[in-house]
């Protein structure tokens, strides 16, 4: 004998260090609360259904309720001889309220029992991910209302294209973060589906009633197939795409925190409060949350890839190589939920250098689409134009001047199209204001994409 739950048919036990390489209790103790839930809805189903009596019910029941408490209590000592949560807890069980305990596992397996535990874990986690998501984004549309109309050099390729409104360029997050949540969201449905009473793999003899614990657990469904119920890790895959995916534009958008804080942009200034120094230049102030933020999109795309591969040859139906499907999901939930939050306080407090913002779309060509359109307006085929305003351009480069310098009768000998009311057509502001195309940077659409923003936040 093993001394182990399952040690019937062994003859000797594994030595530690066996058992502890093939031990998950070191992270899946993190499961105890839903393993309980399961556990509760379970034995409440078996006693509904009379395959144990009443008594023998609340004796489990009681028990369960107990261990409840003391996980809560942070007072349950788990010990790697005992594996993982699972047979953590009903050993505990047997050991609290007698050999009755033993009774809570019939009809159930730890493969539907994991199973159960990941889909309560995910669906009660991904809905506190929506609501870190849904904070950043009221943050982000606070910041953009505070800077409809600061001033900003739009770019592409990182050189200045044309002029914004700086609450544009962040609301573009916004749109990112709003499809993120949806796609967490969305993922719900696939998460809120109940595996318990698949058994090992093929079901069970025993009159169970698996409709019966679904509705106990919260959950809107079972699983039509055994098999499935128990193999099936699609919803964690989900779960790592989605925050891979949130990583990228959290990662997006730290890197322009950190190109926009730099010396050599000054857009913006963080907070003391997310920023550290060096320990040897007196007079850093580094974007250190940001980076990191850049840094750990990494490590959520490599849990990914981690259990894509995993996955990618194992037959059916369970097989231990799934066990490996916890650290990651984990580890994933805490570094999205981490960024999240530490984004949004960074966001919320840093200071938006409108004057620079402001002085930067003065003093460069990206006003010199204005130029092309307004004589292409004038008739001018738009390509001729283009041209004419880039020889502007380079004439101006020359003379180490931008196009609002140029004199009318430069701008003439360019082209006798233009006249006086060109300089107005250049302003940086009026080439903001005059992009009201629908989603356009024009003061007035930002105005109404905000709107919009706002109602989706109320939607959630
Ligand atoms: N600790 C295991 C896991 O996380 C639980 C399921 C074990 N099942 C088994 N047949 N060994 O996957």
């Amino acid at each position: 004998m093993s001394g182990k739950l399952w040690g019937g048919r062994f003859q000797k036990s594994a030595e530690q260090w066996v058992d502890e390489f093939g031990a998950s209790i070191g992270f899946d103790q993190q499961l105890v609360t839903e393993d309980l839930e399961g556990s509760i809805a379970h034995v409440t189903m078996l006693g509904e259904t009379g395959i144990l009596s009443k008594e023998e019910v609340n004796t489990i029941k009681d028990g369960l309720e107990q261990l409840k408490v003391k996980a809560h209590n942070n007072e349950l000592t788990f010990s790697v001889a005992n594996e993982d949560i699972h047979l953590n807890l009903e050993k505990m069980l047997i050991d609290l309220v007698g050999p009755v305990g033993g009774k809570l596992h019939t009809g159930r397996s730890r493969n539907d029992q994991v199973a159960t535990d990941m889909h309560l874990f995910l669906k009660k986690r991904v809905k506190e991910v929506v609501e870190l998501i849904a904070k950043f984004q009221e943050t982000i549309v606070e910041k953009a209302e505070a800077n409809i109309d600061t001033l900003a050099p739009g770019y592409t390729h990182l050189q200045r294209a044309q002029p914004i409104s700086f609450a544009h360029h962040l609301m573009t997050y916004f749109w990112m973060l709003q499809r993120d949540k949806e796609r967490f969201n969305e993922s719900v449905k696939r998460i809120d589906i109940s595996p318990l009473g698949a058994g090992a793999l093929a079901g069970t003899t025993f009159p169970i009633d698996r409709e019966l614990s679904a509705k106990l657990m919260g959950f809107s469904n079972v699983y039509q197939n055994s098999m499935d119920a128990v193999s099936d890790r699609d919803f964690i895959v989900e779960f790592l795409s989605n925050s891979s995916l949130l990583m990228a534009h959290l990662s997006r958008f730290a890197e322009e925190i950190i190109l926009w804080s730099s010396e050599e942009f000054k857009f913006v200034e963080l907070d003391d409060a997310f920023s550290t120094g060096s320990s040897i230049m007196p007079q850093k102030k580094n974007p250190d949350m940001a980076e990191l933020i850049r840094g750990k999109a990494g490590r959520v795309y490599g849990n990914l890839m981690g259990l894509l591969t995993v996955l990618k040859g194992i037959p059916l139906a369970y097989n231990k190589d799934m066990q490996e499907d916890k650290e990651g999901m984990f580890d994933t939930l805490h570094t999205i939920v981490g960024a999240l939050k530490i984004f949004e306080g960074m966001v919320r407090t840093m200071t938006v250098s409108k004057d620079t913002l402001n002085k930067a779309v003065h003093q460069d060509f990206s006003n010199a689409t204005e130029l092309a359109d307004y004589l292409a307006t004038k008739g001018m085929p738009f390509r001729e134009a283009h041209a004419v305003t880039g020889k502007l351009v380079f004439l101006c480069i020359q003379r180490g001047i931008y196009l609002l310098d140029l004199s009318l009768e430069d701008l003439q000998e360019a082209s006798n199209l233009i006249e006086a009311d060109v300089y107005d057509v250049l302003a940086p502001e009026a080439a903001v204001k005059r992009r009201h195309s629908l989603g356009g940077t024009g003061f007035d659409q930002v105005k109404i994409q905000i709107a919009n923003a706002k109602e989706k936040l109320t939607l959630n």
